[in-house]
């Protein structure tokens, strides 16, 4: 079992670039599926999720081949419409196929993805939002069944909530149904908007991605296309943490500082200085950071996603902070192994209250998914003596060369496997 050792006590500094965002990658290699023939992805990192997408393709009957952060999708014209268990157990965005199956299809068979360490995680509203196009399903054995025999057809869609997945979903079976769709309380997401470019270089009609209205015309056929994604801004703003927490001095470059308006705004009210370009952020950090209290929400709010990144700083701040995680029903289930470096944090239901210590005291911790892992491993930078952070496989899943960046900007870390 791969471990990462961090000593605490080095200042970061240095640049460290990031790539194309893991929510943009995965959910572009469904989209691929809508379009036969040879489709490139450039700005790819070579994560784990992104084999495992490969893999679910794999299954369908496409090929995925990652090279020097260029990702080749090949689709043949007859796919298997189905996802099995396995697969999807690993993946959990393989719920995003039942979409382009659908409208590529005509139907589709997709287990049903259980809950996981954020809690139950739901798929209803991706049902409701297909259904509304003519999509007809029935779940047996665990097991969805899709179908649409006569085709879908263009809906107009109002979500209760700005489901990423959900919107997502249904722009993949509207650009291929009949008639205009009308999504409302879309999810607005960067990685959205990056998802609706790169299926109007295929050829679809969708515009209004990255606001809560987005309208798609239906189109009869898609071609393959080639895209860059967008920079992974929950990588960049680890690296941001990485730098405020160390009270280093950190440039992350190849980012997009704008879809970090909400915690950079946040970095700076705890106390560090913060300057920015159009695809460059420097963070000077304090030596103590302030208290301050934030609330996440969907884009754009503070992405959950970097919610235990920013308690790992919070857990030293001079004064008492207040979060709250408005997104995920049970993203505290770290907070466990941060109290065990000394960090003083309560939490109740969706709340967490953190009085800041002075010092962290490293010690052996378990990473609980990507997020909260790349948590621990910043509060390792941060503690006293060493730390050591297993079920690194976490965080594999979504950063390339997590240790060696940390490394080239001064950290004292590295991974035994
Ligand atoms: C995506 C991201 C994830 C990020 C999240 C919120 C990917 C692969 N994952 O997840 O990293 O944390 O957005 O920014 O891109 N919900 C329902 N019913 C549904 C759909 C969602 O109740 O049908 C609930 C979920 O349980 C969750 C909340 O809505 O509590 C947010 O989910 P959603 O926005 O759909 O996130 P994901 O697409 O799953």
């Amino acid at each position: 079992m791969s471990e990462i050792v961090v000593t605490g006590g080095s200042a970061l500094s240095g640049t460290v670039a990031v790539l194309g965002a893991k929510n943009a990658v995965l959910k572009q290699q469904v989209a691929a599926l809508l379009a036969p023939g040879k489709h490139l992805l450039e700005n790819v990192p070579h994560i784990v999720d992104v084999e495992l997408m490969g893999d679910v393709l794999q299954y369908v009957g496409a090929s995925c081949v990652l090279e020097d952060h260029t990702l080749a999708i090949d689709v043949p014209e007859d796919i298997t419409p189905e996802a099995p268990l396995d697969l999807v157990r690993q993946m959990r965005a393989s719920i995003l196929m039942l979409g382009p199956l659908l409208a590529r299809c005509g139907k589709v068979r997709v287990a049903l993805p259980g809950g996981d360490d954020l809690g139950a995680r739901p798929v209803d509203m991706h049902i409701d939002g297909l259904r509304q196009l003519g999509a007809e399903f029935e779940l047996r054995h665990g097991v969805l069944e899709g179908t649409a025999s006569r085709g879908l057809l263009g809906a107009e869609i109002a979500f209760d909530f700005p489901s990423v997945g959900a919107t997502e979903n249904v722009l993949l079976a509207a650009v291929l149904a009949r008639g205009e769709t009308t999504i409302d309380n879309a999810a607005r997401e960067p990685e959205l908007e990056d998802l609706a470019a790169y299926l109007n270089a295929m050829g679809a009609q969708v515009s209004g991605a990255g606001t809560s209205t987005i309208r798609v015309l239906g189109v009869d056929r898609l071609e393959p296309a080639t895209h860059r994604v967008v920079p992974d801004r929950v990588e960049a703003g680890t690296y941001a943490i990485a730098g405020a927490i160390t009270g280093g001095d950190v440039k992350v470059a190849d980012c997009v500082p704008d879809h970090l308006r909400m915690e950079l705004r946040k970095l700076q009210e705890a106390g560090c200085r913060v300057e920015a370009g159009e695809d460059w952020v420097t963070i000077d950090g304090p030596k103590r950071p302030t208290a301050l209290n934030f609330a996440t929400l969907p884009y754009p709010g503070f992405a959950t996603d970097l919610h235990p990144q920013m308690v790992a700083l919070l857990a030293t701040a001079d004064g008492t902070s207040v979060i709250t995680e408005n997104v995920y029903e049970s993203r505290f289930k770290y907070i466990g192994e941060l109290s065990r470096m000394g960090a003083d944090i309560s939490t109740d239901w969706q709340h967490a209250v953190i009085r800041g210590v002075p010092y962290l005291s490293g010690c052996p911790v378990v990473a609980p998914d990507i997020r909260a892992g790349a948590s621990l491993v910043l509060a390792g930078l941060r503690a006293e003596g060493y730390s050591t952070i297993s079920e690194v496989h976490h965080i594999d899943r979504g950063y390339e060369g997590f240790v060696d960046k940390l490394a080239a900007l001064g950290a004292s870390i590295e991974r035994r496997d």
